[in-house]
């Protein structure tokens, strides 16, 4: 019965919405809260920002709020502890925060367990900071196999990496990274960047507008999952 009336209910809500589809954002939209964005039916990408929270990760959080749009970050442990009024305002400010091990361990090459405390310390690092845990992990340098995907289906965490990296580390050159980035742009991508760059952080303003142009919402690796729930230990993209 109940569900019947939610349905129902459902279809009038969708009515509403399509009556005031040109409508402004909301305030809760521009409060951080994540706006609902249906990555099957507009075009999204997934920018990704790994091993923070750095001193370059503030004014990246300036340039993406001025910007009204929202990232994932794969965050270490040991910038979390150094960093945890940052990591607040990530979540405080909508954004999605990721696990990326403790201190950035290459997991092929440690054990089983150093692998499960490893995300555990992290978890519990973030949610110290920010009261929440992470729901998503990337392994450091991408490096996996079917023994460290084994154990972190232990920790309960599905395995999160990218369609496009943009090697920013390498690059060093703010056009250079700009370039690169919106090379690798495609529909529901998930694009590998650093804030721990700061030609990267520089180069965002030019790629967030560039993508504006583009008709791209900018948004987290979930927003790009939708409906799709990854189960633990599950790696994406396959
Ligand atoms: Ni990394």
């Amino acid at each position: 019965m109940w569900r019947g009336v939610r349905a129902v209910l459902g279809i009038a809500v969708a009515a509403t919405l399509a009556s005031t589809v040109a409508a402004p954002p909301s305030a809760s939209a521009a409060a951080g809260k994540a706006a609902a964005v249906n990555c099957k039916k507009v075009k999204c990408i997934a920018l990704t920002f790994d091993d923070g929270p750095s001193p370059y990760t503030g004014a990246l959080l300036d340039t993406l709020r001025s910007n009204k749009v929202k990232v994932t970050f794969f965050v270490v442990g040991r910038q979390v502890e150094k960093r945890p009024s940052v990591v607040r305002r990530m979540v405080r400010e909508g954004h999605e925060v990721g696990n990326h091990t403790w201190d950035h361990t290459r997991l092929t090459d440690a054990l089983d367990g150093e692998i499960v405390s490893e995300l555990s310390s992290t978890q519990e690092a973030v949610h110290e900071a920010a009261g929440i845990r992470p729901k998503l992990m990337r392994p450091p340098f991408g490096a996996t196999d079917q023994r460290v995907r084994a154990a972190v289906q232990t920790a309960g965490l599905p395995l999160v990496l990218w369609t496009g990296s943009t090697r920013d580390w390498e690059l060093r050159n703010t056009k250079a990274i700009t370039r690169k980035a919106l090379s690798l742009v495609r529909p529901n991508g998930v694009i590998l960047m650093h804030d721990i760059v700061p030609e990267t952080v520089k180069a965002m303003p030019g790629i967030l507008s560039e993508l504006r142009k583009r008709d791209y919402h900018v948004v987290t690796v979930s927003s790009v999952l939708g409906d799709r729930k990854l189960e633990a230990g599950e790696q994406y993209p396959s």
